[in-house]
């Protein structure tokens, strides 16, 4: 099905997707073949190799183009590989101007891989524009907005962005794996490229690693099309069933999670254990007018700092959870605790996490499915 008309829950289970031709399976096979026969060189049905292209890869990426109203997907074996494309866009000398509070592996990408070959990374504070417009020049080819971000829970206005890069050839991506689709469209909002771990809430189990790209533009597609046969780090097609399969509940699953989190941000700021709760949804929220205007909803992510805590008090109260689990990732129906100085951002120095609030206290809540309160309790009994 097309798609392009349809609303955005009826995209989540037919969105790009065509009846099976064979036998009309409802769900589309796993074509776990590496090739395809030819009946002579280049007498194929549309398949060759499966690094180019795998038809259950080609359904997940035709799927992921529709729910984020974009024209071209792209599926990667993990989300940094589909960051890891990205960059590989770009040319010695080229700046980049990202988010100083994102996911640490997406700084440690920059710094420590790409850096090193010759580009210029920048990370600023994006709540305002003044930083991003102070580090544009010439060499600007990129801006990396991640919002909501991870884990301070800051909101980027990806309009203003949008709007500050117009036709200054510097392509705007948004890494929209906390807000998904379901809540944010960055391509219609301006930016030229969003992003997944589709490992989080695309995948939404907590069962499979894979990352994605979407599109609008055909030349950008084609270069990243190029890329992510050159460079090959694609997702197999197990994986791609798995996000596909993901995908159909998006809509109710990020429903829920709004609402198990808006629950769990109200418990937490109304707690004395509790000095300070990230939640967009909170009035007082630096971002909460540009967040009500660019999401449907806050999503299911928050991080809180227990009061006078230490690193030591954050490490006690994530080993006394029992309904959410210590792990690393988010995004999954089961509720998740993390522990961003010594887990998800321990790639970020001391000093740099800092500066953006990622203290040793602080703790990351991914809110699950489950009955929100089960999952007030258990924070209760962690906190005492
Ligand atoms: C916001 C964000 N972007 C990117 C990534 C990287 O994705 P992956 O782990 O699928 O490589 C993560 C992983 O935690 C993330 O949280």
């Amino acid at each position: 099905m097309g798609g392009k008309d349809l609303k955005f829950n009826t995209k989540t289970i037919h969105g790009g997707q065509i009846p099976e031709k064979a036998y009309g399976a409802v769900m589309p096979p796993i074509y776990q073949t590496s090739t395809y026969a030819q009946s002579t060189p280049g007498g194929h049905k549309g398949y060759e190799y499966s690094r180019s292209a795998n038809p259950t890869r080609t359904a997940l990426e035709n799927s992921l183009a529709s729910i984020e109203k974009g024209s071209y997907g792209l599926a990667f074996g993990s989300g940094l590989a589909a960051i890891d494309a990205v960059i590989k866009l770009l040319e010695p000398g080229d700046e980049v101007i990202s988010t100083h509070d994102l996911y640490g592996g997406t700084y440690r990408i920059f710094k420590k891989i790409f850096e090193k070959y010759g580009i210029v990374f920048h990370f600023v504070g994006m709540m305002g524009t003044e930083a991003i417009e102070s580090k544009v020049n010439d060499n600007t080819k990129l801006i990396w907005v991640e919002t909501p971000t991870n884990p301070m829970m800051g909101i980027i206005d990806i309009k203003t962005v949008a709007g500050l890069v117009k036709g200054k050839n510097i392509l705007l991506a948004v890494d929209n794996t906390f807000a998904t689709p379901y809540l944010q469209l960055p391509l219609d909002l301006g930016a030229d490229i969003v992003m997944h771990s589709a490992t989080k809430y695309l995948g939404g189990h907590s069962d499979t690693v894979v990352g994605a790209l979407v599109v609008k533009d055909k030349v950008l597609a084609d270069k990243l099309f190029f890329i992510q046969n050159a460079s090959g780090a694609v997702c197999g097609p197990m994986d791609s069933f798995l996000v596909l399969r993901g995908i159909k509940t998006l809509h109710v699953r990020m429903q829920r999670h709004c609402e198990n989190g808006k629950a769990v941000a109200r418990f937490l700021k109304n707690n004395p254990k509790v000095e300070k709760v990230y939640w967009p949804g909170f009035e007082d929220h630096p971002n909460h007018t540009v967040a009500k205007e660019q999401m449907k909803d806050f999503g299911g992510m928050l991080s809180f700092v227990p009061k006078g805590g230490s690193y030591e008090d954050a490490i006690r109260i994530v080993e006394k959870l029992q309904v959410f689990t210590l792990a690393e990732s988010l995004g999954g129906v089961e509720s998740l605790a993390g522990h961003p100085a010594s887990m998800t951002h321990a790639s970020i120095p001391k000093e740099e996490r800092e500066k953006s609030g990622v203290v040793d206290a602080l703790i990351r809540l991914s809110v699950g499915i489950e009955d929100s309160e089960d999952l007030i309790a258990d924070l209760e009994q962690a906190l005492r």
